[in-house]
């Protein structure tokens, strides 16, 4: 069977796009200021957060620019709110729920993750220029869901 050369142009064509989709849904927020650079997931046991890492949300500075945030979801917060980070920082943000499922979703950025208790949600995001981002929840959780909102501030 020959294949015509201008069918061969559209296919190849077709996967440069199917590939440039792709690189627009990974790198998306590329201009932003803000890069996802992981996504990956863990578990924890969510009556027993005290005494694990979670017992006290925070943000901990764990190299020159390299931070963790330890963030908890529970009906209808987010803590610690607001998450403080430095500019021209990595900060790795392990995320998990006290009770049903809630996201975690900053605002106008790709950084967007399901929080669903016993799992923790695990994303590296780089953020260069000081900014305000808002936290909001995209999985319905009570009658308070439309009121779940938290903040990122990253500051000079
Ligand atoms: Cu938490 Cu919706």
């Amino acid at each position: 069977m020959n294949i015509h050369t201008y069918e061969k142009l559209w296919l190849v064509a077709a996967m440069v796009l199917i590939v440039a989709f792709i690189a627009t849904i990974t790198y998306g927020s590329v201009g932003l200021g803000i890069t996802m650079v992981g996504d990956q997931q863990d578990t924890v046991e969510p009556t027993e957060l005290d005494g694990d890492r979670f017992d006290d949300p925070r943000v901990a500075q764990v190299g020159e620019n390299e931070y963790e945030a330890y963030v908890t979801a529970q009906i209808f917060s987010f803590q610690p709110d607001p998450v403080v980070v430095p500019e021209n920082s990595e900060v790795t943000f392990y995320v998990t729920s006290r009770d049903v499922i809630h996201s975690f979703s900053l605002v106008g950025t790709n950084v967007n993750t399901m929080v669903i208790p016993g799992e923790v949600s695990e994303m590296a995001v780089e953020f260069d220029e000081p900014q305000e981002y808002g936290v909001v929840c995209n999985e319905y959780c009570g009658p308070g869901h439309h009121d779940m909102e938290g903040m990122v501030q990253v500051v000079p």
